[in-house]
């Protein structure tokens, strides 16, 4: 088989890398692609939006499979100019993608159909949005509707900065067309969880657990960022958790997706909060995470491939997920300054230790040729990702193989996994 993946970040590079054991692909594209996934795969200079020179490559080539990474292009319909197009592609269409483009359509939803998650109202006036603010208990959280690159969230502490949020959200334009609309949501406290699955229109297969730590400093502090670091399983994610989910919120997801005539092929990210009141949904995505994919994908027994297929085909059902018994801790090596102005283009250095080991994986995100080096080329650069017996081992192992590799700026939070590892 001849696969394309499209998208250019680590979850690209683990999702190339998991494809190229599968003994039935035979050649991997990629566009864009980066330094890291141009070993596996032959790299393409098409952008992940460009959807028509896109498809007329996956034509042209006999693309048997396409599998799409970023959030943007499926919501924006790629999956629906390729099927037009005759070709096969793993994704939901872009009226199901929605489910993560559209905060106020997945908040409705889950209204409609009774799946756990925070109280919440719409607005698109603003000043009907600040009046509301006035009888809410704080803290408060805000939502863009839109794509907002990961930043689309505030949590106010007090009217003042709530009533500033949504001037900075819905006047100033600050996320732009995504803050047309704007859902005030209750504040949730508990242990956070992401959990993934496989679905096929009708069934879902979720994988194991993992959490982001979506903070630029040690200690969750700093800026939001797309993610600095992950872990998997998460050990507060019970089977008692597990089966409650199952029954109140993936299925449950699934089945309104297609009672409103939506159904929804492809990965479903589901963020969920583990409050005392049980878990509920704080998002849903129609992807896989970055960097959730680095921990999840690599303790994956299936053939990654098989699995697109069976969901693309309807017949997820017959399928058994299966994953290792272990652990794995991905640690994103970042330019200095990262998630506001880093410098770019500086040689890296270290990256063929990675080579033939196998407990250590280099996810490569921002990172590009330049003549005979590989160069920084964006915020998150690499993804150092490590499998042991626990999450200790692979702790510890993840940290010993970041200093593996050199960069000018390199920066990386020092606390991912610890305070799991510590219990
Ligand atoms: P989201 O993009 O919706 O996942 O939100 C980004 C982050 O904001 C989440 O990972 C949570 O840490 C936080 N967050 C979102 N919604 C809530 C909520 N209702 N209560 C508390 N924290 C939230
Ligand atoms: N790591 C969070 C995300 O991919 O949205």
């Amino acid at each position: 088989m001849k696969v394309l993946v499209i998208g250019s970040g680590g979850r690209e590079h683990a999702i190339v890398k998991k494809i190229a054991l599968s003994p039935k692909v035979d050649k991997i594209f990629s566009a864009p692609g980066n330094a890291g996934i141009a070993k596996d795969a032959v790299c393409l200079d098409i952008a992940v939006n460009d959807f028509e020179q896109l498809a007329d490559f996956a034509v042209k080539e006999e693309i048997d499979l396409t599998i799409v990474g970023p959030d943007d292009p499926l919501v924006a319909g790629i999956v629906d100019v390729f099927e037009s197009r005759g070709l096969r592609v793993f994704g939901p269409k872009k009226n199901a993608a929605i489910i993560e483009g559209s905060k106020v359509f997945s908040k409705e939803l889950m209204k409609k159909y009774n799946i756990p998650t925070a109280q919440y109202q719409t607005f698109d006036d603003p000043k009907e949005a600040v009046n509301y603010l006035k009888t809410c208990k704080y803290p408060i959280v805000l939502k863009a509707d839109g794509l907002a690159l990961g930043k689309g969230v505030l949590i106010c502490n007090d009217f003042n900065e709530a009533a500033e949020g949504v001037r900075s959200i819905m006047e100033d334009r600050k996320f732009g067309a995504a803050g047309n609309r704007l859902v005030i949501e209750e504040y949730m406290t508990g242990r956070e969880v992401s959990v993934l699955a496989f679905c096929d229109g009708s069934h879902i297969k979720p994988m194991t657990s993992a959490q982001d730590h979506k903070r630029a400093k040690d200690g969750d502090q700093g800026l939001n960022t797309g993610g600095m670091g992950t872990f998997s399983p998460s050990p507060f994610y019970s089977k008692e958790i597990d089966e409650f989910c199952r029954k109140n919120i993936y299925q449950p997801t699934i089945d309104a997706m297609k009672a409103e005539g939506r159904d929804f092929v492809g990965i479903l990210f589901v963020g969920l909060m583990l409050t005392e009141e049980g878990p509920k949904v704080l998002e849903y995505n129609a992807r896989f995470g970055d960097p959730e994919a680095q921990v999840v994908l690599p303790r994956l027994k299936n053939d990654l491939v098989e699995l697109c297929e069976a969901c693309i085909d309807g017949r997820l059902n017959d399928v058994e997920l299966e994953f290792e018994e272990n652990a794995a801790v991905c640690v994103i090596l970042a330019s200095e300054g990262y998630p506001e102005h880093y410098e770019k283009g500086f040689p890296i250095t270290g990256l063929e230790k990675f080579d033939n080991q196998k407990d250590y994986f280099l996810y490569h995100a921002g990172t590009k040729l330049q003549g005979p080096d590989i160069v920084t080329n964006g915020g998150r650069v690499l993804g150092v990702t490590a499998i042991g017996k626990d999450l200790r081992e692979a702790r510890s192992r993840a940290y010993e193989a970041c200093d593996w590799v050199c960069f000018p700026g390199k920066y990386y939070r020092k606390d991912i996994g610890k305070a799991i590892s510590d219990l």
